[in-house]
């Protein structure tokens, strides 16, 4: 590190992070605009870029940065905006934020289960329209959580959590990953199935995988159509991970009876058939939104940067730049 190792914050970080930051370098922060060439010109000679899901990390911004970057701190767990091997090639550590936002998102989760079965959304839209006319014994009848058979696609942190908060609700959980985890499997009682099998006896499945190429519209049309008739879809990881054509099609059609989402293939934009359909409840990408958790990821960003321009381990690396 020198006394003028520039740090460039592509967009904003909450004050948690930066304050670790300013005190030891010279920080560039953005705002919230998404400004590419302003970026381009603002990264060139920084040793380190703190970037957030909407800012892509390629070739393009490396080259602009030039060889003075060791680092990439990405405020997030998922990496899918950052092209590590680019990083790799270039001799750029690339960080993320794993375990602190892990609570936050499983309850975000369960919280769209919920809404999503008990029809949250439409009720809400119901009183706020000055049309409800008051209690019936029919009204937006929906289904309960507890007792429900809940399919868990990617047992990682956010997954096993969500498992443990379920706990309360006596769910039978079922998972699916990768790999097997047998440890899991006897502390969170969760019972292993292949994909399609669990897609065909979950009440509820939520998607905790990272998109790559290999999750990529992992649920298509054909996964949809393995789906339990009245399942509910929830994901909280990344848009990308579903079809979202074959997905509205399934909640017009009433295969799913609702889906709970908190991402999108291509955000902002939120395609318009989904923005019509009632049975799906639709947060924007607030996961990890909480104030305890976004400081959280914040300061440990800011660690991820120090570790690496003081010539120490980062203390959550995805990419380790060798030499
Ligand atoms: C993540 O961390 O990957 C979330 O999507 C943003 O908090």
């Amino acid at each position: 590190m020198t006394a003028s190792s520039k740090v460039v914050v592509a967009r904003t970080l909450p004050r948690a992070g930066l304050a670790l930051l300013d005190e030891r370098f010279e920080v560039d922060a953005g705002d919230l605009a998404i400004d590419r060439d302003g970026l381009r010109e603002r990264v060139a000679g920084a040793a380190a870029i703190v970037a957030d899901p909407t800012v892509p990390v390629d070739d393009d911004l490396l080259t602009a940065a030039g060889p003075a970057l060791q680092v990439v701190a990405n405020f997030a767990v998922g990496y899918d905006n950052v092209d590590l091997d680019a990083c790799r090639s270039a001799g750029v550590t690339v960080t993320n934020t794993p375990d602190v936002l892990t609570n936050a998102t499983a309850e975000l989760t369960v919280a769209l289960m919920l809404a999503a079965a008990r029809r949250l959304s439409e009720g809400d839209a119901l009183v706020r329209s000055g049309r409800w006319t008051g209690w019936e014994p029919e009204q937006l009848l929906g289904t309960e959580l507890s007792g429900a058979c809940v399919g868990i696609v990617g047992l990682g942190r956010i997954g096993s959590r969500v498992a443990e908060l379920l706990r309360g609700f006596s769910c039978d959980i079922r998972y699916w990953g990768r790999a097997r985890k047998p440890e899991l499997e006897t502390s969170l009682e969760a019972k292993y199935r292949d994909l399609g099998d669990l897609e065909g006896e979950a009440d509820f499945l939520t998607l905790h995988l990272p998109l790559n190429s290999e999750t990529h519209h992992l649920i298509d049309s054909t996964a949809l159509a393995h789906l339990r008739k009245g399942a509910i879809l929830i994901n909280t990881s990344r848009g990308g991970l579903v079809d979202t054509s074959a997905l509205v099609q399934a909640l017009a059609s009433g295969r799913l009876a609702a889906a709970g989402l908190d991402v999108y293939e291509n955000e902002p934009d939120v395609a318009d058939e989904l923005l019509r359909l009632k049975n799906v409840v639709l947060a924007p990408h607030v996961g990890s939104a909480t104030r305890r958790t976004r400081d959280a990821m914040a300061r440990l960003a800011a660690e991820n940067v120090i570790a690496v321009l003081t010539g120490g381990r980062p203390p959550s690396p995805v990419v380790l730049a060798s030499g």
